[in-house]
């Protein structure tokens, strides 16, 4: 099936009460395990892409050209949305010419009323082409792929006026953080996400750097309006846990243990894995 836009798979998410996954693409590896776990469980699935990752991957275009290649020759039917995560003001245009089907944008370091009408500007464009779009309020601590986040709370009067922009999901610091959560971390504000959650009714809310939440206080924000949540670090992690298992055996050394294709692998089994157990905690499977 032809990768959509991520509008419809969030509504009934909200509607559902369950939340959708974001997984983070790196590679060719990354991509086509979590493809392959989607399908396995019958879950609609958003592929994200960092700007970072995107260059990485040698620009936005080859990304999308992947994407659209692997997701047929998989032969995938759940919906997949292929979305720019953090995306810049630029970066937003540059996805929406390379054929992505959803874009974010963070406006969130800029004044208030800068990000308005920035993401007024990119709503209207997004829209008219038929993609979906996420904005931001209240930055998300920590960094990730060089965007750096102080974590305020995002305020709900700034969300509900950002939200009344028609956007087709909202991402709000509720005290969350990119990357692995200190030892010291006080954990989401509820009583934020609740006050959001109030502001902005139907419109499904998103939760960034998912790696490292409890499963109870996952289930509570989804109680709460959370019907997106965005998993990175965790994948890489288990990816890196893998590998380091597979060398530290010295099964590179063993015949052709040396084959990429080989050696990559128990870190793609490693992300299905990890995938799966999210999908299950978020409660996507079997709603595609
Ligand atoms: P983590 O890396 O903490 O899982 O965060 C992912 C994220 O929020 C992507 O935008």
């Amino acid at each position: 099936m032809a990768l959509v836009n991520a509008a419809e798979m969030l509504k009934k998410a909200k509607a559902g009460h369950y939340a959708v996954g974001q997984f983070n693409i790196n590679n060719l590896e990354w991509t086509k395990a979590i493809l392959l776990t989607a399908q396995e469980l019958n879950s609609p699935v958003i592929l994200g892409v960092s700007e970072g990752a995107g260059k990485y991957m040698t620009g936005f275009k080859t990304v999308a050209a992947m994407v659209k290649a692997m997701d047929e020759s998989l032969g995938i039917t759940v919906p997949v949305a292929l979305h720019l995560d953090h995306g810049t003001y630029e970066g937003c245009y540059k996805c929406i010419q390379a054929g992505f089907t959803s874009i974010m944008f963070d406006g969130s370091h800029y004044p208030f009323e800068e990000n308005l009408a920035k993401s007024s500007e990119l709503v209207s464009v997004a829209h008219n082409l038929g993609l979906s779009i996420e904005c931001e309020v209240g930055s998300i601590g920590g960094e990730e792929d060089g965007v750096v986040g102080m974590g305020e709370c995002a305020d709900p009067d700034e969300c509900k006026t950002i939200a009344d922009l028609g956007v087709d999901m909202l991402a709000a610091g509720i005290g969350n953080i990119h990357g692995k959560y200190p030892a010291n971390w006080k954990g989401l504000s509820f009583e934020t996400l609740d006050a959001i959650q109030a502001k902005t009714g139907e419109m499904p809310l998103v939760l960034h750097g998912g790696t490292g939440i409890p499963a109870d206080m996952i289930k509570k924000a989804i109680s709460l309006g959370v019907s997106k949540i965005n998993v990175n670090t965790e994948c890489q992690l288990s990816f890196q846990e893998a590998t380091r298992k597979y060398i530290e055996a010295g099964k590179d050394l063993e015949g052709k243990g040396f084959d990429p294709r080989k050696l990559l692998n128990p870190g793609f089994e490693a992300i299905k894995a990890t995938v799966k157990e999210k999908m299950e905690l978020f409660g996507s499977v079997g709603k595609a």
